[in-house]
């Protein structure tokens, strides 16, 4: 028997506590603060082996505060675990209320009152929804990146959360995987910065400020690999690959202090991550320092039996936590189990000691021991949810995010009087489906439409036809397989009206809930009949601007042939309307670049300008033989590029320089790159600058971003834009891991986007 700590006792510590915690905060949150090392040592030595595993247990939440009570029927299991310390943390509790009443029962009833963690899935905003990750990322954006994450802590800190599920910053390149819209794009460069970018916005300067919550690097690692697309599959790819293209992102965000990763789903080479020890043991706690915790993904302690790699669940919790993962999200392995694994000495209690070590630093870090009710207040969660600030941020992040496609006759901006528009889809007047897959605590149907954002502007002028559905039935949580309209009988009243208008809008595309987890599909075409309602459209009024609503890249070939303007406007959360009309009335001047390659069909995918050269490239196309590398039906190139994005004025890359032709390793690459806005108005243009090792002991991609700066440019003006490149960018992990730099030629492309209008070279000795 052990006795309860009293009272009073708790009082020193937390007082203790509260006194170094203040005095300690660790600003740059990568290096743990001695003094909270010191409590979490002394706190584990009054932990019980139970004690220790219930930190490493974590539970979906439970307490329904208007219904049964807690100590009632299924409830009852969770709420004595809760109160006997035997669990460390809940996810998906969300409100102040709710919150505070699970605190309550561990830090009131259990022995020690080690305050919970308590985690949400909050992705791209809590309410105040902002638009998905990979919308964002199209802003290269990283100071709005980062503010919109901070937007989102703050109201997910406000509704009693203090850790978030985010961000996501698995590398895509297989436009059929749903989680796609959750990234940041098929580029680990870029997507390295957004990474830090939304680390830092989750985690802020201060990750005991109750406006600041701890963020989560998933899904370690690769699962945006997954074979063919298709959801929780498997992973097969070769060191080059997990070291070059996956793995830096994840490096990024423990760089950046991140206070916790997610393993995931899926298997590595034949190991599922969860129990992968070289992932997250070599490479993540040894390798890269990582001091935080490893919270598995859920149940996926668990699905290592259904992978055929444990025999049992008992089996499956050893593998997991000698592989490093630290805390299990709902599988009940480590709580039904551990305990027996080291009285049997299977598992060393060293494993356990460490881990729980981790996951206290975290709630120490937090402020949680100061006070563990610190984030449930009720008038800061009235004061700050879905406020005015709020939805100002996210509305600036919605038109950042949005990417002109293409703009022929600058048939965009739209006239502000004197033009009759027709706006036609189902996904024009919708309130919901902008919100996309991962609403966390939005209300349904809260977006402003496209409808609504349009009518301020063009009341009297514009008339509205949905001509289609996108999908059929309840939308609240598609699932089924068919789930797409087929139903054509809104086409004729669309279609007569756009005959007597000027100009047509066009919502097409897919539904929020078509793409996320689970999400995976095989035909990247407009869903259901919206191609059909498109080309009926065009056969009476080819003055057509399309908006496309979407979470992945989609393959809008016969639009591109067609269509004289093309704006992807994704889903882009709670203000999509003000947002898209804004820039579609030239009120804001679109300036986003897509962060993925657009295929032309689906079967170029996976579709990446990273790709290499191969034996047999592109130089073989002029002599039009059939022995190189590509395909008999399509082109080789994507349908839009990596980095494309127009704006309503026009950009013409002048120059491109170094301040020398050969250098030495260890010497700084000094270049300059001149652009122009030869267009009509203001507009922001991303620089973009690549580089291309020629020869390498490992083939190298034909290109990789090596830098990018935004600029403005009044028209006519100039600006000269100057990057620093060093060792740093020139090397490559070699398959040991190591990263490495070769003498040898470069090439340095500097364009506007990945199909790059300027290129020269240098050497390195
Ligand atoms: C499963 C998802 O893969 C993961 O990303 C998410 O954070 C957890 N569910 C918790 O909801």
């Amino acid at each position: 028997m052990y006795p309860k700590i009293t009272s009073l006792f708790l009082f020193f510590f937390i007082s203790f506590s509260y006194a170094v915690h203040s005095q300690n905060q660790n600003r740059n949150n990568t290096v743990p603060d001695a003094r909270i090392q010191k409590k979490v040592d002394s706190l584990l030595k009054l932990m019980t082996l139970e004690e220790k595993v219930g930190q490493m247990n974590q539970y979906n939440g439970f307490y329904d505060v208007t219904g049964p009570s807690p100590k009632e029927g299924n409830s009852k299991v969770k709420y004595d675990q809760l109160s006997n310390g035997m669990v460390g943390s809940m996810l998906t509790v969300r409100g102040v209320k709710e919150v505070r009443a699970v605190q309550k029962i561990v830090v009131e009833e259990s022995r020690l009152g080690i305050p919970l963690i308590i985690g949400f899935d909050v992705i791209h905003g809590y309410k105040t929804i902002s638009p998905i990750p990979l919308a964002e990322a199209a802003s290269w954006d990283l100071d709005a990146i980062k503010k919109s994450a901070g937007v989102a802590a703050m109201e997910a800190a406000a509704a009693g959360i203090n850790w978030t599920f985010a961000p996501m910053v698995d590398i895509s390149r297989d436009a059929r995987w749903g989680r796609v819209m959750e990234g940041a794009g098929e580029d680990p460069f870029l997507a390295s910065k957004i990474a830090t970018a939304r680390v830092t916005g989750f985690q802020g300067e201060d990750l005991s400020s109750v406006q600041t919550i701890a963020a989560c690097a998933k899904h370690f690692a690769a699962y945006g690999f997954s074979e063919s697309g298709k959801e929780y599959n498997t992973v097969d790819i070769g060191t080059s690959t997990l070291y070059n293209m996956v793995l830096p992102p994840f490096k990024a965000a423990a760089d950046a202090g991140v206070k916790t990763f997610m393993n995931g789903f899926n298997e590595l080479n034949g190991i599922p991550v969860t129990g992968n020890q070289f992932l997250q043991r070599d490479i993540l706690k040894k390798r890269w320092k990582f001091e935080g915790f490893v919270v598995s993904d859920w149940a996926s302690i668990a699905e290592m039996t259904s992978w055929g790699y444990a025999k049992n669940l008992k089996a499956a919790a050893k593998n997991a936590v000698v592989a490093g993962s630290d805390m299990d999200m709902e599988s009940k392995a480590y709580i039904d189990h551990l305990p027996q694994l080291v009285k049997d000495n299977e598992v060393d209690e060293s494993l356990l000691d460490d881990a729980v070590r981790r996951i206290l630093r975290v709630k120490f870090e937090l402020g949680l021991f100061d006070d563990p009710y610190k984030y449930c207040d009720e008038e800061r969660e009235l004061a700050t949810i879905g406020n005015a600030q709020n939805n100002e941020a996210v509305l600036d992040m919605a038109k950042k995010s949005i990417v002109l496609l293409k703009n022929d006759n600058q048939i965009l901006p739209l006239k502000k009087s004197g033009q009759k528009i027709a706006l036609i889809g189902a996904l024009a007047s919708d309130k919901n489906s902008p919100l996309g897959s991962w609403r966390t605590a939005a209300d349904d149907n809260s977006a402003i439409s496209v409808l609504e954002g349009m009518q301020k502007y063009s009341g009297n002028t514009l008339s509205y036809q949905k001509g289609a559905d996108v999908v059929t039935g309840e939308t609240a949580f598609i699932h089924e397989l068919n789930i797409n309209s087929n139903d054509k009988s809104g086409f004729k009243d669309a279609i007569d009206l756009a005959k007597q208008s000027d100009i047509v809008v066009m919502v097409l595309g897919e539904h929020g809930f078509q793409s996320g987890e689970g999400r995976s599909r095989t035909n990247l075409d407009l869903p259901g009949v919206q191609q059909d309602l498109l080309e009926e459209v065009f056969k009476v009024n080819e003055n057509i601007v399309l908006v496309l609503n979407n979470g992945r890249p989609l393959s809008i070939t016969w639009a591109d042939e067609h269509i004289p303007a093309i704006v992807e406007a994704w889903h882009l959360g709670t203000q999509t309307g003000n947002a898209v009309a804004q820039v579609l009335y030239g009120d804001y001047n679109p300036s986003g670049k897509l962060p993925v390659s657009f295929p032309r069909n689906i079967g170029q995918v996976p579709i990446y300008y990273n790709y290499k050269s191969t034996g047999r490239p592109l130089a073989y196309e002029d002599k039009k033989m059939v022995f190189w590398s590509h395909y008999s039906d399509v082109e080789n190139t994507p349908l839009y590029p990596f980095g494309h994005g127009l704006s309503y004025t026009s950009f013409k890359y002048n120059w491109l320089d170094l301040d020398k032709n050969v250098y030495e390793v260890n010497e700084k690459i000094n270049i300059s790159i001149t652009v122009k806005n030869t267009g009509e108005v203001v507009g922001k243009e991303v620089v973009q600058l690549y580089i291309q090792d020629l020869f390498a002991s490992i083939t190298r991609p034909v290109k990789e971003l090596k830098a990018f700066k935004m600029i403005e440019l009044k028209p006519g003006e100039s600006k000269k834009v100057n990057f620093t490149l060093d060792k740093n960018s020139l090397g490559f992990y070699n398959n040991e891991g190591e990263y490495i730099v070769e003498p040898g030629k470069f090439k340095i492309f500097a364009g506007g986007s990945s199909y790059t209008s300027l290129e020269t070279e240098f050497e390195l000795n």
